[in-house]
């Protein structure tokens, strides 16, 4: 089994308007290893809900290629994109893209149809995924009645239905406030730290995308050379073992505890 999750080679995208070319995304090639959590940072209209769609088979580039877990998907035929899009991708969006009329297990069962699952499988999962987002409480609870917050949590529980092979964030904290935007980061961490889910973010936020292990930066279509670390790991790695305080760069010993880090 491969341990990249995702690739690109020299992706190109150019949309054609009126009589007018758009070059959206220009030779971009990324290397997304299994359990990475990547944010790709770039201003509005660099790229980055174009990437996106082309790295979930949401739209095709004009040329280059993208291999989602060890698949050329850009040789898939359209007929067949669909279950590569239902099993190998979960996407989380701005606007959280619920089913206004259907309740939050609901929603979260939605993507599990049509597959081997019973529906008695379908319901116990989508219970255990909301569960694990914390929303235990608002099951029968339809959007309409759930905060900003809760219908992102709901998303990210879909999303994860198909056990996928990646997540695909667009903008997720967008919409959010500030205290509801850390909550949703930390609980994107939480996934990647605990389950293993790959994770790419793509947000205009510094904040949000230094959450993440790497960031990358996406400019008029191109990734830039530059990377930078995100805190996600290295808060970890200041973490306390003895008593789970979180301590500074240059602490040498917990600030609560005494415990030598
Ligand atoms: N369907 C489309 N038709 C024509 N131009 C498009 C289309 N989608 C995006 N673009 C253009 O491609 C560029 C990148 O857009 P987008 O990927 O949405 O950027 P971002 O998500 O970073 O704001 C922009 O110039 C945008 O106007
Ligand atoms: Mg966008």
């Amino acid at each position: 089994m491969s341990e990249l999750a995702l690739t690109t080679e020299k992706l190109d995208k150019v949309f054609k308007l009126g009589g007018r070319k758009v070059h959206a995304l220009s030779d971009v090639n990324l290397q997304i290893k299994k359990g990475d959590f990547i944010s790709i940072m770039g201003p509005s209209g660099s790229g980055k809900t174009t990437l996106l769609n082309m790295l979930g088979c949401l739209d095709r580039p004009t040329y280059g290629k993208v291999i989602l877990d060890g698949v050329d998907v850009t040789k898939v035929r359209e007929k067949s994109l669909h279950k590569i899009r239902k099993y190998k991708v979960g996407f989380i969006f701005q606007t959280f893209n619920l089913m206004s009329w259907l309740n939050a297990i609901e929603n979260v069962e939605l993507p599990m149809e049509g597959t081997k699952k019973s529906k008695n499988e379908r319901k116990k999962r989508a219970h255990d995924l909301l569960n694990m987002v914390g929303l235990s409480q608002r099951e029968d609870h339809r959007p309409s009645r759930l905060s900003a917050g809760e219908q992102q949590r709901v998303a990210i529980a879909r999303a994860l239905a198909n056990n996928p092979a990646i997540v695909l964030a667009d903008e997720p904290t967008g919409n959010l406030d500030g205290k509801t935007k850390n909550e949703i980061v930390r609980l994107l961490a939480e996934l990647n730290r605990k389950q293993g889910t790959t994770i790419i973010m793509v947000t205009h936020d510094g904040h949000v995308a230094s959450r993440a292990d790497k960031m990358l930066f996406l400019n008029d279509g191109r990734m830039l050379a530059k990377e930078k670390r995100g805190t996600h790991r290295l808060k970890d790695a200041l973490k306390c073992s003895s008593c789970g305080q979180t301590a500074q760069p240059n602490d040498k010993y917990c600030p609560n505890c005494g415990q030598k880090i």
